[in-house]
C-alpha cells in the first residue's frame, strides 16, 4: 500500500537521534538552540522559536501579538482544524473567510468583502504548499490593524515569487508571524514539532516565555518584576519569576536533533517531491474529469515545498462516487485521503459560532471534489506509475 504521505527517515538521522540519547540533556539542552538557528537562517528571519508542534505555535503567534477576547481572527476554512481553534484559545472568536477556486488559498477579495471593524489578526494558510497571496492579505489586514499570521505547516522549506524574485515564507515582509509544523507527513518531521518565526525581538522573547510556563530565570537578560515582593529580594543563582501564564510547549532535544538533520537534507526532499508533482501533472492532463493543482505564479513550480498533491475530481462525469474511487484506489495498493472538511462545518464551529453551509461557497464545491494523492519523496517512479495507473483506470466506461 502506497500512503498519501510519509516521513523519511535516514541512518544519519538515527544516529543524530541516538547521540542525543548518550548526551547529557534530553530536552532544554543545545540541540533546540542549534536547530532554531539554523532554521532561522534557512528561511531568512531574526528568530525561530522551535515549541512541540504547530498547533501550539499558532496558539503562542497569537499571545504575542495580544489577540484575544472581543477580537476577530480570520483564516481559511480549507484547513487543519488548528489554524481556527488557535483563535479560541485565546478568547478570540475564530471566524472564516472563502478560498481563491485556483490556489485554495485564503482569497483576499473574500477577506475584505467580510471584514469586520473587530478583526484582529488574519491565519493565512499555504494549502499544500502553495503561498497563500500574502502580499494582497497583508496589504488589506495592516491598513485596518489586524496582525498576519501564516500558517506555513505544509510549506517548511518553500518560497513564492512576488515583484519577479522568490521570498522565503517564513522570511517575507507581508507575514508577521509564521508558523510550521514537522508532523511525520509535513516535508521536514521531528515526531512532533513546531516553528514559530518572526523578526520581532520581542515577540520571540515573549514567545520564549510563554512556552515554558512563563517563566523568567536569573540569566543575563533577567528583567525582574518591579512589584518589589521583600521574600523575594535575594535573588541569586536558584531565581525565577512566573511573568506571565504560559504553558508547557517545549520540544526535546530528540527531536531537535531529528529536525537539524533532516534540514540538512530538505532541499533534496523538495526536489523530489517537485519531480513527482510535474509527473503526476503531465500524466493526467488529458484526463476531463480531473483537474491537476494550479499555481497562482507558474514561477513558483521551481519554488513550493508540495506537501501535498491534491486533485479535483468531477464524481458524477467520473461515474463514482469519491467512496467508491478511494475503494477502488485502495484496492489497487493506493492510499488516498480527503483534506479538508471546511472547518467552519464541523460541528462545533456550526453549534457556538452559528457557521452554516453556503458561508464558503468555493471551499465547500473544493470539499466535494477534491482528493489527495500519495507524496513523498522516497517513492520511487514504480510507485508513481502504479498511482497513475489507479487513477486513470478509476474510470471504465460503462
Ligand atoms: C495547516 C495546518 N495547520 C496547523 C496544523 C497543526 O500542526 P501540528 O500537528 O504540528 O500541531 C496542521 C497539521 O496537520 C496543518 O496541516
Amino acid at each position: 500500500m502506497i500512503p498519501y504521505g510519509r516521513q523519511t527517515i535516514t541512518a544519519d538521522d538515527i544516529a543524530a537521534v541516538t547521540a542525543v540519547l548518550r548526551s547529557d540533556f534530553l530536552t532544554q539542552g543545545p540541540a533546540v538552540e542549534a536547530f532554531e538557528r539554523k532554521f532561522a537562517e534557512r528561511v531568512g528571519a531574526r528568530h525561530a522559536v522551535a515549541v512541540n508542534n504547530a498547533t501550539a505555535a499558532l496558539h503562542l503567534a497569537l499571545r504575542v501579538a495580544g489577540v484575544g477576547p472581543g477580537d476577530r481572527v480570520v483564516t481559511s476554512p480549507i484547513t487543519f482544524v488548528a489554524s481556527a481553534n488557535a483563535a479560541a484559545y485565546v478568547g478570540a472568536t475564530p471566524d472564516f473567510a472563502d478560498i481563491d477556486p485556483v490556489s485554495h488559498t485564503l482569497s483576499p477579495a473574500a477577506l475584505a468583502a467580510g471584514w469586520r471593524a473587530d478583526t484582529r489578526a488574519v491565519v493565512s494558510v499555504d494549502y499544500a504548499g502553495q503561498a497563500a497571496d500574502l502580499p494582497a492579505i497583508a496589504a488589506y489586514a495592516r491598513a485596518r490593524g489586524a496582525v498576519v499570521i501564516d500558517d506555513a505547516c505544509h510549506a517548511v522549506g518553500g518560497s513564492f515569487h512576488s515583484g519577479g524574485r522568490p521570498w522565503s515564507l517564513g522570511g517575507n515582509p507581508w507575514a508577521d508571524l509564521t508558523t510550521f509544523s514537522f508532523h511525520p507527513v509535513k516535508t521536514l518531521t521531528t515526531g512532533e514539532g513546531g516553528m514559530l518565526v518572526t523578526d520581532r525581538d520581542d515577540w520571540a522573547a515573549l514567545a520564549r516565555t510563554l512556552r515554558s510556563h512563563g517563566i523568567v530565570r536569573n540569566t543575563n537578560n533577567f528583567t525582574p518584576a518591579s512589584d518589589g515582593c521583600p521574600l523575594l529580594a535575594e535573588r541569586g543563582p536558584w531565581f525565577y519569576e512566573m511573568q506571565e501564564l504560559g504553558h508547557n510547549y517545549r520540544i526535546t532535544d530528540m527531536q531537535c536533533a531529528l529536525g537539524l538533520s533532516q534540514l540538512g537534507r530538505l532541499d533534496a526532499c523538495l526536489r523530489r517531491r517537485r519531480e513527482i508533482v510535474a509527473a503526476y501533472n503531465a500524466a493526467f492532463a488529458g484526463l476531463p474529469w480531473l483537474q491537476t493543482p494550479a499555481l497562482r505564479d507558474p514561477a513558483d513550480a521551481a519554488t513550493t515545498s508540495w506537501h501535498l498533491y491534491t486533485v479535483q475530481i468531477d464524481f458524477a462525469a467520473l461515474g463514482k462516487t469519491r467512496t467508491e474511487a478511494m475503494a477502488a484506489l485502495r484496492d489497487a495498493g493506493v492510499g488516498s485521503q480527503v483534506l479538508y472538511i471546511p472547518v467552519h462545518l464541523q460541528p462545533w464551529y456550526r453549534r457556538n459560532y452559528g457557521y452554516a453551509q453556503g458561508k464558503c461557497p468555493a471551499a465547500e464545491a473544493f470539499y466535494t471534489r477534491t482528493l489527495s494523492l500519495p507524496l513523498f519523496p522516497a517513492m520511487t517512479d514504480a510507485d508513481v506509475d502504479r498511482v497513475v495507473v489507479a487513477v486513470r483506470n478509476l474510470f471504465s466506461p460503462s
